[in-house]
């Protein structure tokens, strides 16, 4: 078992990160770590103030340790990554597991850094608006609510007239380890944005950093 302190310096940069195939992961070594994160989203026809797109909602969660990321976490030892996610979701934002569970078919994509014999899950789920506005309202009821997270967000997916505000200036906050990567590739795997879209919101966001 890890100190927390280690837990924290694990996956803290996106460098060194190979793409392996998910069922090849589980049979690693016991040395690796493994660690699932899932992006919870539902798609919306819905107009903001006559002018943005909505597009849908993307559930992330503001962290303890003040950067952003997505609810999940480390996988125990023996443990599937899937029952680890399932695990940390419950306790981190509340998801009732029996209705709402992750399953394999929501698996994203799976990276390797063999230097920290560390393995990152990442896994994409979509629910309806409906089912969206409760797991928002439960997560104020879970386990690890104001200790591990200090609450969850919606991600804004339009860009502002000054092609700043909205999606780019989201993405000039501080993000936990490859968060920001997994958005991204989040929102082009589920086609929430375009290609385009997105390049563009990540082009205005780097502007705006540098
Ligand atoms: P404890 O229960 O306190 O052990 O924390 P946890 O199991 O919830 O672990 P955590 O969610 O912090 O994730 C474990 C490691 O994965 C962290 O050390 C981070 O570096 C990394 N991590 C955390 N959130 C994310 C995320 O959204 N994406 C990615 N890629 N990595 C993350
Ligand atoms: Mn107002
Ligand atoms: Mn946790
Ligand atoms: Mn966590
Ligand atoms: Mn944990
Ligand atoms: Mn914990």
């Amino acid at each position: 078992c890890l100190e927390n302190e280690e837990y924290a310096q694990l996956g803290d940069d996106d460098s060194d990160f190979v793409d392996l195939e998910y069922e090849k992961s589980k049979s690693l070594s016991e040395e690796y770590i493994h660690a699932c994160h899932g992006m919870i989203f539902s798609r919306s026809e819905k107009i903001l103030w006559n002018t943005f797109k909505l597009r849908g909602c993307v559930l992330m969660q503001m962290r303890f340790d003040g950067v952003l990321g997505f609810p999940g976490g480390l996988v125990e030892k023996g443990e599937d990554p899937l029952i680890g996610l399932n695990r940390e979701m419950e306790e981190e934002i509340g998801l009732e597991v029996n209705k709402h569970g992750f399953t394999d078919a929501d698996h994203m994509h799976t990276v390797l850094n063999k230097r920290k014999r560390l393995v990152l899950h990442f896994f994409t789920k979509e629910v309806s608006e409906e089912e969206f506005l409760v797991l928002e309202k439960n997560h104020l009821k879970a386990e690890e609510y104001g200790i591990e997270v200090m609450g969850i967000i919606r991600v804004p997916l339009f860009t502002m007239s000054d092609g700043l505000r909205g999606l780019p200036a989201f993405l000039s906050n501080q993000f936990i380890g490859n968060a920001r990567n997994q958005l991204l590739a989040g929102l082009k795997h589920t086609q929430l944005l375009k290609r385009e879209e997105i390049e563009k919101a990540l082009e205005s966001s780097n502007k705006h950093l540098a």
